[in-house]
């Protein structure tokens, strides 16, 4: 295990526990606009400062970090403080960031507050800023001392967010676990997953996270739907009009899906078994079109000489990772692929 995950009874008192254990003087937890009202009453009752970011992808950004480093300079803060992310994924990849780089990295925890970020993002120790529309250009390899999974952090979240971490939860499953597939398809869209599933999902990462910590090659499995969700990421950042990660993974693992076909690495009914549930957890709108995002698979990091990375799916439960295609090879596997005929 590259890092503790834990389901605390009681948050605050863990809290206040890991405090003693490391020796910490300051705490400061750190929320974007949306988390503030679980982040706030947290850090009063530990007695952290509390630092906040706008909401948004667009403030995953460089700039963002270098003024959280500025707040921390000014509040004194050494490496015997402590960092609390309390926060979805976006916030865990930034306060990540922050956190591992400044005076070369502070002790930190996730509190995760979205589905997402409880399955996945929070988990593994990656940490990230974009470039621009340059999805998770810049970044770190950090772990925090645990990850917290509270089911408490979870009860506000909207319809589409609790959709938005079923797609990593499903990643989860078509990789490894096929009993989350199961599970979700039986849920409804919207409707929180228990946490014994959660902790399920999550474990899949932890795993694959612990025997690749640096992803070398195993972990590589874990990015199966990213490169045209990334892409897609890409796409709409630069139109000024982020969308959310889980959306454009349901994309991704569809698109994907598509191309394992094509590639003859599944056959079209193995692929369709798991495809055809995907639209229930997508919100409807008018994707663009394949021409528009695929170009914008030039930034993926598992790129080779000009060659696009995959992680493909094969069968249910299983998936092939270092697949590389040229983008003229990925163009025409994808030629008669329209997301919106898919999802809509
Ligand atoms: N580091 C990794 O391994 C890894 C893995 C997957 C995704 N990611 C990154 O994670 C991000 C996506 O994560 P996400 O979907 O959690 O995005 P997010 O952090 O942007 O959260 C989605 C939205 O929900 C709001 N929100 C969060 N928790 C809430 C709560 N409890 N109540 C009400 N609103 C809440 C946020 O403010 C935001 O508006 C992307 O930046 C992606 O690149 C990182």
């Amino acid at each position: 295990m590259p890092h503790t995950l834990v389901q605390p009874r009681n948050t605050v008192d863990w809290i206040g526990k890991w405090r003693e254990k490391q020796e910490l003087d300051k705490l400061v937890v750190f929320c974007d606009s949306n988390t503030r009202y679980l982040a706030q009453p947290l850090a009063e009752s530990v007695g952290a400062l509390c630092l906040e970011v706008p909401a948004g992808e667009e403030n995953k950004s460089i700039q963002q970090a270098e003024r959280l480093w500025k707040e921390l300079r000014n509040a004194n803060a050494a490496r015997d403080s402590g960092w609390i992310n309390v926060g979805g994924g976006m916030v865990c990849d930034l306060g990540g960031f922050v956190a591992s780089n400044y005076q070369r990295g502070i002790p930190m925890l996730h509190v995760p507050t979205t589905l997402l970020a409880q399955v996945d993002a929070a988990l593994g120790g990656k940490t990230a800023v974009n470039l621009g529309p340059w999805k998770n250009q810049v970044g770190t390899f950090y772990l925090p001392s645990a990850v917290l999974l509270d089911a408490a952090m979870l009860k506000g979240l909207s319809a589409e967010e609790v959709r938005n971490g079923k797609a990593e939860m499903f990643k989860h499953g078509l990789i490894e676990d096929i009993g989350v597939i199961d599970y979700l398809e039986k849920l409804a869209p919207d409707a929180l997953p228990g946490m014994g599933w959660v902790r399920r999902a999550a474990d899949v990462k932890m795993y694959w996270a612990g025997v690749d910590p640096h992803e070398k090659n195993y972990r590589k499995i874990l990015n199966t739907g990213h490169t045209v969700a990334h892409a897609l990421e890409a796409w709409y950042l630069d139109q000024g009009q982020a969308i959310a990660h889980g959306q454009a993974l349901w994309a991704g693992l569809m698109a994907e899906g598509w191309i394992a076909v094509q590639a003859g690495l599944v056959t079209e009914d193995g692929a369709l078994e798991w495809m055809l549930d995907i639209p229930r957890f997508v919100t409807k709108r008018k994707w663009p079109k394949t021409s528009e995002w695929l170009p914008w698979m030039a930034g993926d990091k598992k790129n080779k000489s000009g060659r696009i990375g995959f992680s493909l799916p094969t069968y249910p439960g299983n998936c092939r990772t270092e697949l590389l295609f040229s983008p003229q090879e990925v163009g025409i596997l994808l030629r008669k692929f329209d997301l919106n005929t898919w999802l809509n």
